[in-house]
């Protein structure tokens, strides 16, 4: 693995917080896009976490409702409704952890990429805001393109001044989730105990599953890797076709999202040894972002470990869908730059 550089003020200032923050286990977590399809999932998921104590609900519409609705559960973290920009900055200041699943859903017969022209400036508004209220905090991008939204934050933040790309990330894990569950069905295990990095980007072929490095060690045909592999690549379609119209995977995706929600979380705690797969700043390939397995701590991101040894097949597929990840993530810089 790369360890990254370590911003000595990140080190010296936020120990005493963040010695805090482990003894009472306490965060404060924002959900942009809080009102839809993921957000009121994952909403319900971030409120029954108990590393949390305020969740923080934003959207355009309809907060001040699911707000009410989950401050009923009776589990510690307080929840607060905001809707609207005038309130978005209330909602963010003092965030430890920020996600978004803010923006517009697949339809039938749409890729990622054609998201690009809405959630781009939605993702870019919203950054906006979180420089300017709560450059401290870790930022979980999953509006889509995920491919292109990341570089679009981390352009955002470069011009804010308040970029770290320890902050930064886009959320693969459902890539991950689906992975595991695939290779479970056709082997019979136990999903619980079954484990797949997939690295690369969240799009189509840029999603690359390495089942050679699966966990327990699995033995495959190479018509079963193809098969498990165009599976992983195209679940998000599986779903989009299944839901005719009304939208792309949201609770499996709310799953995925608490999942790599509470290990941001479990790393700022102190935690060893949080590993996850995310679309971070990558210096393992010649790409400038990058999903692989990456170890998470109080800093964020600490580690990103090279891709391991892959099979044939995986080294063609990774050198097949560099152009494509390329061409994704320069759209998004040329939007932060033109933007
Ligand atoms: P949805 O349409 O059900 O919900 C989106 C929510 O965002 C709505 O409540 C809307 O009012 C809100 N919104 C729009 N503009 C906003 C703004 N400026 N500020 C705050 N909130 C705003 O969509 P859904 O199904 O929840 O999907 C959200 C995004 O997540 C989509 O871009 C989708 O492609 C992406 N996604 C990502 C996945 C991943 O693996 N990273 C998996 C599945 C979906």
């Amino acid at each position: 693995g790369r360890l990254l550089p370590l911003a000595r003020r990140t080190l010296c200032s936020s120990a005493a917080a963040s010695a805090a923050k482990e003894a009472s286990n306490s965060y404060k977590v924002a959900l942009l896009g809080a009102a839809g399809g993921i957000g009121q999932p994952l909403g319900m998921l971030m409120k029954l976490n108990p590393a949390i104590d305020r969740l923080s609900l934003y959207d355009i519409m309809a907060t001040p409702g699911v707000a009410a609705d989950l401050s009923h559960v009776n589990t510690a973290a307080k929840v607060s409704g905001f809707v609207g920009d005038d309130q978005l900055g209330e909602a963010l200041a003092g965030s430890d952890l920020v996600i978004i699943p803010a923006g517009v859903p697949r339809k039938p017969g749409m890729t990622r990429d054609d998201l690009f022209k809405i959630n781009a400036g939605i993702v870019k508004g919203l950054c906006e805001a979180i420089a300017k209220h709560c450059p401290q905090a870790l930022v979980n991008v999953i509006s889509n393109p995920v491919n292109s939204t990341v570089p679009i934050a981390a352009g955002v933040f470069k011009k804010a001044g308040t970029y770290d790309p320890r902050r930064l990330f886009g959320v693969t894990t459902l890539d991950v989730v689906r992975a595991r569950t695939f290779l479970s069905e056709k082997k019979g295990l136990n999903p619980a105990g079954v484990d797949v990095p997939v690295v690369g980007g969240h799009a189509g072929a840029t999603i690359l599953p390495l089942f050679s490095q699966a966990v327990p060690k699995v033995d495959l045909t190479q018509a079963e890797v193809e098969e498990l592999t165009k599976r992983t690549q195209e679940g998000g379609t599986e779903v989009v076709q299944a839901k005719a119209g009304k939208g792309s995977a949201t609770l499996s995706m709310a799953y995925a999202g608490a999942l790599f929600a509470d290990a941001c979380l479990q790393g700022l705690s102190g935690k060893k040894d949080v590993i996850q797969c995310a679309y971070v700043a990558s210096q393992i390939t010649d790409l400038p972002f990058f999903a692989s397995k990456v170890r998470l701590g109080k800093g964020g991101l600490e580690e990103v470990y090279d891709l391991g040894p892959l099979s044939d097949y995986e080294q063609k597929l990774l050198a097949e869908m560099k152009e494509q990840l390329k061409c994704n993530i320069d759209k998004g810089i040329k939007f932060g730059q033109e933007n």
